[in-house]
């Protein structure tokens, strides 16, 4: 790892002594139980469930009135050193907003360390909002930005990981269309087998590998380039299974099942040598890391690359016969993530891992074995508690209270430094959680049954009156539009916007917290199995909210 991500990365772990983990836990599961009731509530039960009314009378004082801004600067913004505030807080809101604070992993690089208050753009978006100036055009395509921010920055770190433990394969797991796939395979130039469990996706990934050849074969032609060979990524669709063994896992990564051909009877296995010169592909800073690539022979083995073998060197024959390989897994979501971790610790031929975690209210366990969103046979649930998503150590697992339930572990998800755009902007989408707790109390009151119905988002509620919205509404749930709505009873609730602003981002100030130990659970999980970890804030957090990266490899052999 370069010197910047290690200096990142002490901070969080490798400083910390397995007894400090250990001890971090525990305090992060004390402060949590303390304030469960905050991170377990609706917003949208605002007003049916008097959500105001169980907050300190103190606490209620000095919130009541506070600006939006106010909220960003007094509550939210943890590197905020000039607080003014407008009268008195009772100290136990103090405590809590910085005990808050310090149970957090810091969410930002220690080079961008700073308040929220300026939320940077990463600078290879300044020149143009939409196009990675770092990431060559042909790894843009059908990618948004906070994408190509994530796959340049993930990618980089893989192909350091694959340097460290002297692996040139590397195994994509959940790759969705392929993005972070493509990049290592014909930026980075490493043998990838990605696994996906909606074929949908795979397909995708296979046209667009297509569609990247073609492009790459055209140059070749317009340049009267030499063909090159090149490691092309096979795609293979699959679920993986957090029940079974490691064993089975290389089996299905091996399976014929596979639909990576595709791209090479478009390109007939030849490729431009751009490839072989990725500076030209990738600008900026990555160029340093490419021209060590260009020495490199681009055809790699794979788990089973008989397809792509022919321009293999002899000296890297050794290289194919080995299995090993690097483990990665980008917004790996809900269980998939511990799955990866478990697999890591358990096969011998995974010499390195990267995990970005995402979904954590899809995440299994005891009390929640099935949460809504996860797509499963039922035969295929976890049993028992060695594979539940958390938690997943044994530490954790024996502390009394450490139970993170559905509406904690989903509040774990939102986008804290957007939130805190939106208050000192003053934004009127924050009204969005007003009116939908409002409309709630007309549903609960004609139909009970209907409590806490999903109601897709309502496109520019913010523009809409209150009526408007609960017009659209109403319809979604089933109830009729023109329902008689008490204007009094809507005027009354409306005076209270502030109110619903501040009890969200007190509730919203645990997301993180919440976080942190489900990620710190992780680590304790790596240690009771011999390895160390490092937590990486690898992405831009105003940009990619899940910015963290647990990175982590095997001592060589
Ligand atoms: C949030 S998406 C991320 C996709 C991709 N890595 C990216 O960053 O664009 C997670 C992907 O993991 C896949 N997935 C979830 N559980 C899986 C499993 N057990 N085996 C294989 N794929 C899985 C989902 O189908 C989904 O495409």
């Amino acid at each position: 790892m370069s010197k910047e991500q290690l200096e990142n990365v002490e901070v969080f772990t490798s400083s910390f002594s397995s007894e400090q983990q250990k001890e971090l836990a525990n305090r992060l599961i004390t402060f949590l139980s303390q304030y469960s009731h905050l991170s377990d509530s609706f917003i949208i039960e605002f007003f049916s469930e008097n959500l105001w009314d169980t907050l300190p009378k103190t606490w209620q004082a000095v919130l009541q009135d506070l600006s939006f801004p106010q909220i960003a600067d007094l509550l939210l913004d943890a590197a905020n050193n000039n607080r003014r505030y407008p009268s008195v807080w009772p100290l136990s809101l103090l405590a809590f907003r910085a005990t808050a604070h310090a149970l957090t992993f810091p969410r930002e690089p220690r080079c961008d360390r700073g308040s929220v208050a300026e939320p940077k753009k990463p600078e290879e978006f300044l020149e143009n909002h939409s196009q990675s100036s770092l990431l060559g055009h042909i790894f843009r395509k059908h990618v948004k930005p906070k994408k190509q921010h994530e796959i340049r920055k993930l990618g980089m770190l893989v192909k350091q990981l694959c340097e460290q433990t002297g692996c040139r394969r590397v195994v994509d797991v959940g790759s969705g269309q392929g993005h972070l796939t493509r990049f290592l395979s014909f930026g980075l130039r490493l043998s990838v087998t990605a696994i996906e469990a909606d074929p949908t996706l795979v397909a995708m990934a296979s046209r667009f590998d297509g569609e990247l050849l073609w492009v790459l074969e055209k140059e070749k032609h317009k340049k009267k380039l030499r063909p090159e060979a090149l490691p092309i990524p096979r795609h293979v669709a699959g679920w993986v299974n957090p029940k079974e063994s490691w064993e089975v896992f290389i089996q299905q990564l091996k399976s014929p099942d596979h639909v990576g051909d595709d791209p090479v009877t478009l390109c007939n296995k030849k490729i431009c040598s751009d490839v072989a010169h990725p500076s030209r592909l990738c600008g900026g800073q990555s160029q340093d890391l490419h021209q060590n690539d260009a020495e490199e022979d681009p055809s790699a083995g794979s788990l089973n690359h008989s397809a792509h073998e022919e321009g293999v060197s002899p000296d890297e024959s050794h290289l194919q016969r080995s299995n090993d390989f690097v483990l990665t897994g980008l917004h790996a979501c809900g269980d998939l993530s511990a799955t990866l971790l478990r697999l890591f610790v358990s096969c011998p031929h995974v010499r390195g891992i990267t995990s970005v975690a995402c979904c954590y209210m899809k995440i299994t366990t005891k009390e929640s074995p099935t949460p809504p969103g996860l797509v499963t046979a039922p035969d295929l649930l976890p049993s028992g508690h060695e594979s539940f998503g958390y938690p997943m150590s044994s530490w954790v697992r024996g502390l009394p209270g450490h139970q993170l339930s559905y509406k904690a572990r989903e509040g774990a998800c939102h986008a804290l430094e957007d939130y805190v755009r939106r208050l000192r902007e003053e934004s009127e989408l924050l009204r969005s959680h007003c009116y939908r707790a409002m409309l709630e109390t007309f549903i609960r009151d004609t139909r009970p049954d209907l409590h806490r119905a999903g109601i897709q988002t309502i496109k520019k509620s913010h523009l809409l009156s209150f009526t408007e919205y609960a017009r659209l509404g109403l319809a979604r749930v089933g109830l009729p539009p023109d329902l008689p709505l008490d204007p009094e009873r809507v005027a009354a609730m409306l005076k209270h916007q502030n109110k619903v602003v501040v009890y969200f981002s007190l509730s919203l100030l645990l997301a993180p917290v919440v976080e942190t130990l489900v990620l710190l659970d992780r680590i304790i999980y790596l240690q009771e199995n011999d390895v160390e970890s490092r937590l990486v804030p690898l992405f831009n957090p105003n940009f990619s909210p899940r910015n963290f990266v647990l990175v982590a490899l095997k001592p060589s052999r």
